[in-house]
């Protein structure tokens, strides 16, 4: 599997994701104002991986400044902080990063620059492995949700394509293929910008994980017909209270399963988790350009010239629609997610677990 993102030789390697499945490149940023138009033009895109990319972006500007002190660099990396934060609003992980690297700067205290710049780097990289090591134990937590022939729906892409690398909402479906469960995914095409047709559809063939693609309006007549057995999604944004931002479409899918009596997942690491705001009304929900819905992909218009558009990209699926989420930690309620925040609680009290 290509990687999403990584370092390389003083510059973010980033796949581009507007590009895939058709080509396979990557875009060398040599510095943060290409690293935040790669996060807007959604070239990488996907919670996690825009948290990673965030760090790296911090990184090489930092290797690029002339300031001499650390704490000249640090004033100068804000305004770098507030370039990444003004990219992309909904996906908490952009945050959770910039207050990483900032906290991580402020522990080095007055090191040389040089020094300084290296263990930026080092950070960064490290943001990378534990996110992976993070979609690691998601799946293996999660793996216990999906029984044996399992129809698993999914959508938009919350694949190894939008973390650092396994996934997050993927992780549960590919530990049970690794461990030999015959599953089946069912990936929603996700319109407009097509990340389920795409993205999941194209990673998950190139693992070996039998996946059926099918259009968004196909969700409901599946379920109906009693051809999925579970759901599993990923977010951008999920409150301490289990109300769940994630790609637009994903509420009228946890509707759908709520009527159909379906398990509905939410497979959140926690740097996805924002335990500053409670309610789901609070997130700010991204709108995108008129264009992504009149053409598609950029490459063909489908609607009448001058007619009005509303583009919101992601929803919020509220927390009783939510069977659990299933986090690093273990799988919780979405009432229990707010456990997580206390230090030193016993969570195994609150830990719910599959029995497949
Ligand atoms: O607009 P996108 O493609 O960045 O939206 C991505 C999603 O909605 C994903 O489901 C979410 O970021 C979780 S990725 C592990």
């Amino acid at each position: 599997m290509e990687r999403t993102i990584y370092w390389e030789d003083g510059a973010v390697m980033i796949l581009d994701q507007v590009k895939l499945p058709l080509e396979v490149e990557y875009i060398r940023c040599t510095d943060h104002h290409m690293v935040a138009r790669c996060i807007m033009e959604m070239n990488i895109r996907g919670a996690p991986a825009i948290g990673i990319a965030t760090a790296m972006g911090i990184a090489v500007a930092a290797s690029r400044m002339k300031e001499t002190s650390a704490g000249g660099m640090c004033r100068a990396l804000e305004a770098v902080y507030d370039e990444l934060l003004a990219t992309r609003p909904t996906a908490v992980n952009i945050r959770w990063a910039v207050d990483r690297v900032r906290g991580f700067l402020e522990g080095l205290g007055d090191i040389p620059v040089p020094q300084l710049k290296q263990d930026l780097v080092a950070e960064a990289v490290r943001v990378l492995e534990e996110d992976v090591a993070v979609n690691r134990a998601i799946g293996e937590h999660g793996a216990g949700f999906i029984p044996e022939g399992a129809r698993v729906l999914t959508h938009c892409n919350a694949g190894a394509l939008a973390t650092g690398g396994y996934g997050t909402a993927t992780a549960p479906m590919r530990v049970a293929h690794e461990k030999g469960k015959k599953i089946h995914v069912y990936a929603d095409e996700t319109r407009p910008l097509l990340q389920g047709a795409r993205l999941t559809a194209w990673e998950l063939m190139r693992s070996g994980i039998p996946v059926t693609l099918i259009a968004d309006n196909a969700a409901g007549a599946l379920m109906s017909m009693g051809e999925i057995d579970l759901v599993i999604v990923g977010t951008d944004r999920t409150t301490y209270g289990g109300d769940v931002a994630n790609k637009i479409g994903t509420y009228t899918v946890a509707v759908l399963a709520k009527e159909h009596g379906i398990p509905f997942y939410v497979a959140a690491p926690t740097s996805s988790i924002d335990f500053t705001m409670e309610h789901g009304e609070d997130i700010p929900i991204e709108e995108r350009s008129p264009e992504e819905v009149t053409d598609i992909m950029g490459r063909c218009r489908v609607a009448p010239d001058g007619v009005l558009v509303r583009n919101p990209a992601f929803d919020v699926t509220p927390s009783a629609l939510v069977t659990a989420i299933i986090t690093e930690k273990g799988a919780f309620r979405p009432g229990d997610l707010h456990r997580l925040r206390d230090v030193g609680a016993d969570l195994e009290r609150y830990v719910l677990r599959g029995d497949h």
